[in-house]
């Protein structure tokens, strides 16, 4: 070093820095064996392993100088320490086994420090497997030998890895010398034209291996031996397909090219029903006849067939076939609803039967025949009537008939059945006290029998009174299934005995299922000030609606939903505890045994004060006020009356004497006074004072004016009266003496005391009517 620094600083200043450089990566590379000195270099191998799934694989962990103990993780998991062995102070080997991850991650660790040494990844593959390989046809009305070889095989890859799978043959014996047959990607591969190769002798055996390859790894399958004869796939057969009233007849084509002894498989199923099983049918025969078939029913065919001992060809395109009807197939079921009797006598007769497959495309003639029934007895000429198909109306008298259906296809008479027909009135056992239950769509019928010995019922069933439905039930009971939705039914039961029919008995109508109206609608919102009474409607256009209960949901704006839930017949509701002067929100929801309708949400505002309180307040007030009016009105008045009370004009009084009882009739007779008279002392003459014999009277005076009312313008002039009110009466001659007396002192001086106390008649039709005053 000394000697290179020497050299360095003679030549000069570029030496002088390249110097500097070099001792730099010296001092480096001194660091860098120092501290080698405390690290262990590892390494993991083989690297990347690509093993057959369920293979073994052993990895090593070696080091460049003595490690101590090696752990190992995969995929991060700590592996099990039995599977690791140390070889010497720097190797150790991990052997898996049976190892199935499709890819792994292998890390050797030091104990001591935890520290990752080193690492691998372990991928696994599958070999190709089930190698089958056939002789086939390009050609589907090829004969003769095959021309194509095609192999397959399956292959559980990565489908995203390439893979090149090559197919090599040998003969059995001389496996050595393997052929490439083909290439291919796929799990597949053809060879054509094998017939004219020369590769394949017939009579030979021969091996086959299929080999996939890809970049990391390659694997072969197990080998597949045959013998070419028995690879052999002919083509599908050609079939013929014939139904009769009861069967199905197949026909194949013999298309075995090199054997005699062609065997085949007939398939078939009925087309309504394509994930049933399919029945097999297998036959050496060209002829295959099916016996159990169905009345009218499609049926699916194919065939495939088979050299001896080869491959089962593909199937043949399949032939649909529809059998015909099978008589014994007919369950011929007759029922009949009687209508009440016409005005012609005659009762309408909707007879209605089934048992005949719907799909059928025979032609069936039907024909009702009526007799009057009398225990077998056929009573007059039975008369015919030819019915298109069921239903069919026919007419009966009042009496008991018995209607027959005849059944016939061109091939003949195919099924008769009879129904009885009561007579009108006729008395016949009958069931009673039918119960029906409905729930979910499925209605349950239960009746009590009548007492005499019945053989079955029939239950039937409408909706609209001219499609019916009915059934047969042994039980007391019947369960009535796919009837309409929310439909209301009429269900009638009849009993059965042996040659005759009972009466029959309707079911009270039921529904076929309830559900909610389709709207419920809030009609009125009467508010107050703590309350509302709310009330509501629903509509529907179905019958068989109704409602369980109702909810009546109401809130203040963010205020919380409150509810309320009553039966479902009520269609009003008070709510109560609410805040005057608050707009609220109310909403109705009715709730049937399957679902609600809600109603449209309805706003009130309460009010401030209760109406009803004002209502009472304002009456009251108003009957206070008609009150003091009235009340107003009669002091009106009376002060009216006061302030009216007329003067009494003396000059319009007359005055007469008080006549004895048997006088009083003269007292009507009155010598006015002088309206205008200035004397203020006028003269008052009583009828007397006009005799000629009677002395004049004294005259009486008046102080002031009288105010009287009219009721009181006659007033009696007694003596008794000691009232010296001038206004209320007119006094006697004697209590008035002494004013006049004072007053009139220059009159006549004659002694009053002689004069006889005699009662004055004051008439007060003085006053004028009218403006007096
Ligand atoms: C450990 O064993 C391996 C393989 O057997 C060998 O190659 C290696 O030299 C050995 N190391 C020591 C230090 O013995
Ligand atoms: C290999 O492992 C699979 C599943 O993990 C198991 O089914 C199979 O029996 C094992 N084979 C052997 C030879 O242990
Ligand atoms: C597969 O075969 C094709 C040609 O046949 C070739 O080009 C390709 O490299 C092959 N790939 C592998 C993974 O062997
Ligand atoms: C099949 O039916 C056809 C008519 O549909 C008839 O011509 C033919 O003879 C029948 N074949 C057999 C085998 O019954
Ligand atoms: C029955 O065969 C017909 C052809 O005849 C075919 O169209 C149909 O899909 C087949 N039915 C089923 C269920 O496969
Ligand atoms: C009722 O059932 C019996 C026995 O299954 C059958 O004989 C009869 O024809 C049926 N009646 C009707 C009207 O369906
Ligand atoms: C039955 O019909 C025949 C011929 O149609 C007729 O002569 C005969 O009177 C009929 N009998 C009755 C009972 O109606
Ligand atoms: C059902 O029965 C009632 C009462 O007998 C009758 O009024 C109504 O017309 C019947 N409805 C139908 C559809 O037959
Ligand atoms: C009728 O009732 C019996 C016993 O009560 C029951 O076993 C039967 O299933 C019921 N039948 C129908 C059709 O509901
Ligand atoms: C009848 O009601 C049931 C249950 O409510 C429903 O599932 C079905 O769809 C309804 N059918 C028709 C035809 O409305
Ligand atoms: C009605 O209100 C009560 C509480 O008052 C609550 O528990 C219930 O869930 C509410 N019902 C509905 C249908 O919201």
């Amino acid at each position: 070093m000394f000697f290179k620094r020497r050299l360095a600083v003679r030549s000069g200043s570029v030496e002088a820095s390249m110097f500097a450089l070099r001792a730099l990566f010296t001092v480096a590379a001194v660091t860098s064996v120092c501290k080698g000195q405390q690290d262990i270099i590892c390494n993991v191998e083989p690297k990347d392993v690509h093993i057959e799934v369920g293979s073994s694989v052993e990895i090593t962990c070696h080091c460049s100088r003595a490690s101590g103990q090696i752990l190992w993780t995969l995929n991060q998991n700590a592996v099990d320490e039995s599977l690791s062995t140390s070889i010497n102070s720097t190797h150790t080997v991990l052997s898996l086994r049976n190892f199935t991850k499709p890819s792994a991650t292998l890390q050797c660790h030091s104990s001591h420090t935890n520290q990752i040494l080193g690492g691998t990844t372990i991928k696994t593959y599958t070999r190709p497997r089930d190698v089958s390989c056939v002789l086939h046809y390009e050609h589907k009305k090829s004969k003769g030998i095959p021309n194509l070889f095609t192999c397959r095989w399956d292959h559980q890859a990565n489908p995203l890895l390439k893979i090149n799978y090559t197919v090599l043959m040998s003969k059995t014996l001389e496996k050595s010398s393997q052929t490439e047959i083909c290439n291919s990607q796929k799990t597949s591969c053809t060879y054509k034209n094998i017939h004219t190769s020369g590769i394949l002798i017939f009579f030979d055996k021969y091996t086959v291996t299929v080999r996939a390859k890809t970049a990391a790894w390659e694997a072969s399958s197990d080998p597949f031996e045959f013998d070419p004869l028995q690879i052999i796939k002919i083509n599908p057969p050609t079939v013929k397909v014939n139904s009769s009233s009861n069967r199905l007849l197949v026909t194949v084509e013999k298309w075995c090219p090199f054997t005699e002894d062609c065997r085949c498989q007939v398939k078939y199923y009925k087309a309504s029903e394509p994930n049933e099983t399919p029945k097999l049918i297998s036959t050496t025969d060209l002829k295959v006849d099916i016996k159990e078939v169905g009345s009218c029913i499609n049926y699916n065919v194919s065939v495939r067939c088979a050299e001896e001992m080869a491959v089962w060809s593909n199937w043949s395109p399949e032939q649909t076939i529809r059998t015909k009807l099978n008589k014994a197939h007919i369950r011929l079921c007759l029922w009949r609803k009687v209508a009440a009797e016409g005005e012609n006598g005659k009762r309408k007769v909707h007879l209605m039967w089934k048992g005949i497959p719907s799909m059928c495309e025979e032609r069936f003639y039907y024909t009702v025949k009526q007799t009057y029934y009398t225990k077998d007895k056929v009573i007059g000429n039975c008369t015919s009537t030819s019915c298109g198909n069921s239903p069919c109306d026919v007419e009966v008298d009042q009496d008991a008939h018995r209607l027959c259906l005849t059944v016939s296809s061109d091939e003949g008479l195919l099924a008769e059945e009879s129904v009885y027909v009561p007579a009108v009135e006729e008395s016949l056992p009958q069931v009673t006290d039918i119960q029906t239950f409905t729930q979910k769509g499925i209605t349950k019928i239960s009746w009590k029998a009548p007492v005499q010995p019945v053989r079955d019922y029939i239950i039937d069933w409408t909706h609209n009174g001219n499609r019916y439905d009915w059934k047969n039930s042994t039980f007391t009971n019947a369960t009535l299934f796919d009837l309409l939705n929310r439909t209301q039914y009429n269900i009638t039961v009849t009993p059965l005995m042996d040659d005759r029919t009972g009466q029959s008995t309707q079911a009270p109508q039921i529904c076929s299922s309830m559900e909610v109206p389709e709207v419920v609608a809030i009609r009125d919102v009467q508010t107050y000030d703590t309350s509302a009474s709310v009330n509501w409607d629903t509509q529907s256009q179905y019958t068989c609606s109704d409602v369980v209960t109702f909810t009546v949901f109401y809130e203040l704006q963010e205020g919380p939903l409150l509810n309320i839930t009553i039966d479902g017949k009520k269609h009003d509701i008070v709510l109560k505890d609410l805040k005057p002067e608050m707009q609220y929100s109310v909403t109705v929801e009715a709730k049937g045994h399957d679902g609600t309708t809600t109603s449209r949400k309805r706003f009130f505002t309460t009010k401030k004060f209760d109406p009803r309180f004002i209502k009472a307040l304002s009456v009251c007030g108003s009957i206070i006020l008609l009150f003091v009016l009235f009340f107003g009105l009669c002091c009106a008045i009376q002060w009216k009356k006061f302030l009216e009370k007329p003067v009494p004009n003396p000059g319009l009084s007359s005055l007469a004497k008080w006549l004895s009882q048997n006088h009083h009739k003269g007292v009507g007779i009155f010598q006015s006074f002088t309206h205008h008279s200035e004397n203020i002392c006028d003269q008052v003459y009583t009828e007397e004072s006009r005799r000629p014999n009677m002395p004049s009277i004294t005259p009486i005076c008046y102080e002031t004016q009288l105010l009287s009312s009219p009721e009181e313008s006659i007033s009696s002039l007694s003596t008794e009266s000691s009232s010296m009110n001038p206004y209320r009466s007119q006094s006697s001659m004697e209590t008035s003496m002494p004013r006049t007396e004072k007053l009139c002192q220059g009159d006549s001086g004659k002694p009053h005391e002689k004069t006889t106390p005699k009662s004055v008649y004051v008439s007060l039709s003085m006053l004028e009517q009218g403006n007096v005053r």
